[in-house]
């Protein structure tokens, strides 16, 4: 329990990125600057602003797939030291993504043929959960999220848009992290999906999980974040 006392869950100081486009004769295009925000566990953090102003970035840089420019991101572990994401070497990152941080994309991202149980399990199956176990989980899941089980054997891919969704959100929480990053898990979703969804997210905050998602309806911000946090673009 003392693990949940702390301060911060994590911790994001003068966060900064900008990107060099190689094939534009080195032009730097400005992805986010100076951000600044801290989160507690079983809290969920909203981002907002316009398009462009570089959330799917921030995103990124926490889950460490773009490195950070300037900056800190100081990450709480329940079991282990504090690791700074911005800067942490890249072999650890495998294993925090394994076990302690989770990313919700904004878009499915999966193998053609892999049916939807089977991608929804596999979270569960790479740290050694047993598979008929994981399996039954995945079932579950996508059941609670409303997708019908004549779907469950068939590739996602092959989805409408909001069942696509729904199959990656259920991907990215079914196993156990400490930290879920979600860009716009709602945006193609109907209200009756959305509300289940913005269930289950409060479901995770009761079980002290923190949370970072992207959300553009203020009506869900209100619903259910803890702290909002607005995303500018500067002008340089
Ligand atoms: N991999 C990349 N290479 C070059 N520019 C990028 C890359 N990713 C993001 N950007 C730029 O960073 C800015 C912020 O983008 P993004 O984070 O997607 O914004 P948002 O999610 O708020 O709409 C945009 O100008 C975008 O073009
Ligand atoms: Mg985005």
């Amino acid at each position: 329990m003392s693990a949940f006392n702390h301060r911060y869950k994590l911790k994001v100081e003068a966060l900064g990125k900008s990107f060099t486009l190689h094939n534009r004769g080195g032009v730097r295009v400005q992805g986010f600057e100076n951000v600044n925000f801290s989160l507690r566990c079983g809290e969920l953090l909203a981002l907002h602003g316009p398009s462009g102003a570089g959330k799917s970035s921030i995103l990124k840089t926490i889950f460490r797939t773009y490195l950070a420019d300037s900056g800190s991101i100081r990450f709480h572990r329940n079991n282990n030291p504090e690791v700074d994401l911005a800067s942490c070497p890249e072999s650890h990152v495998l294993d925090l993504r394994r076990r302690e941080i989770g990313f919700v994309t904004q878009f499915l991202k999966i193998l053609p043929r892999v049916s939807a149980l089977d991608a929804v399990a596999y979270p569960l199956i790479e740290i050694g959960t047993d598979e008929e176990q994981a399996k039954e989980e995945a079932r579950k899941m996508l059941t609670q999220l409303g997708i019908r089980e004549e779907l469950f054997k068939l590739s996602p891919l092959t989805f409408s848009g909001g069942e696509q969704q729904r199959v990656n959100i259920a991907r990215g929480i079914i196993a156990p992290k400490e930290l879920i990053l979600l860009d716009e898990p709602t945006a193609s979703l109907d209200q009756k999906s959305s509300e289940v969804v913005l269930r289950l997210l409060d479901q995770l905050k009761q079980r002290n999980i923190a949370m970072i998602a992207i959300f553009h309806d203020q009506r869900k911000i209100e619903q259910i974040a803890d702290v909002a946090v607005a995303i500018g673009r500067n002008e340089i």
